[in-house]
């Protein structure tokens, strides 16, 4: 393992299991395991045998912010010349699907994290906050952008001024996760979930990760043209020939990749 902050496991061939690896530290998110985490998805992005990461912390923290004893030394300029910026625009360009398994807590930029996750499943014993302001600060890695985006405005407000935690049940009815699971369960759902989408055409999963996401960016009307482009190019895949004549034939598809 070349890393000191992630643990990395590799399950059934083409997922990678990343675990953040700092219980004594609440899986505090310091400069370097956000340089780890950005280092590992580049080379699952090289990576043809990687098809989907999933990201999970432990049994009771998912992760704790940012670290605060190291953002403590940072003053204003040292914020504006930090290198996380950079660490989450790498993890936030990640083109393979990433799955976030949570248990415990997920508060700041644990959370910020797993905003970053295509998908997130939860254990019912998980907690989700923005307690930035709690400090005297606010979010800075996406918590405002994505979870107004997500949850939408009156959530997204009372979350980020108050600083109130939601549960999962909670988290669940607001769009934050996609699934609840017993809490025992949640790493073992997230892989089978990752082992599904690990199976469908990489070509197809990446470009409809792409449109979906652009979502966020785009009108309608250029999201719409960005789908029909990609729609239409991956007519020109033999993955998507392989699809339809798998059920043409009745029988299950093998995606080759290309
Ligand atoms: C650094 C942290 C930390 C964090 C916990 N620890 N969270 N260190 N950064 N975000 C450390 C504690 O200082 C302590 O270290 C050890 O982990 C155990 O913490 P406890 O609080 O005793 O653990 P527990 O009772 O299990 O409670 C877990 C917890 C709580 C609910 C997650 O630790 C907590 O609320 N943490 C802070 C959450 C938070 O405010 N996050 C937002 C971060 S701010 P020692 O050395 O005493 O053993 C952010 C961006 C802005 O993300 C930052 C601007 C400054």
């Amino acid at each position: 393992n070349p890393y000191q902050d992630l643990l990395t496991d590799t399950v059934g061939g083409s997922v990678l299991l990343l675990t953040l690896n700092r219980s004594d530290a609440r899986n505090a998110l310091r400069n370097n395991t956000l340089r780890e985490l950005a280092a590992a998805l580049a080379q699952a992005e090289q990576d043809s045998a990687v098809r989907v990461v999933v990201i999970t912390g432990g049994p009771k923290v998912f992760a704790a912010g940012a670290d605060i004893k190291e953002m403590a030394q940072l003053d204003a300029i040292g914020a504006l010349t930090d290198p996380r910026p950079q660490y989450w625009k790498a993890i936030a360009s990640f083109s393979k699907p990433l799955i976030a398994a949570v248990n415990g807590y997920a508060l700041g930029g644990g959370c910020e994290l797993m905003m970053h996750a295509d998908i997130a499943i939860a254990g019912a014993g998980a907690r989700f906050g923005q307690p930035e302001i709690n400090l005297g600060t606010m979010p800075g890695a996406g918590g405002t952008q994505r979870l107004i985006r997500t949850v939408g405005k009156p959530l997204a407000m009372k979350m980020v001024l108050s600083g109130e935690m939601l549960d999962a049940a909670g988290a669940l009815a607001a769009g934050l996760i996609a699934e609840v699971t017993a809490d025992e369960q949640t790493i073992e759902r997230a892989l089978a979930l990752a082992t599904t989408i690990a199976a469908k055409s990489p070509l197809a999963v990446r470009m409809a990760k792409e449109a979906l996401l652009k979502s966020f960016e785009m009108g309608l009307d250029a999201g719409l043209n960005l789908e029909r482009k990609s729609f239409s190019l991956l007519a020109a895949s033999a993955d998507r020939q392989e699809g339809i004549a798998a059920f043409l034939d009745k029988r299950q598809p093998v995606f080759a990749g290309n």
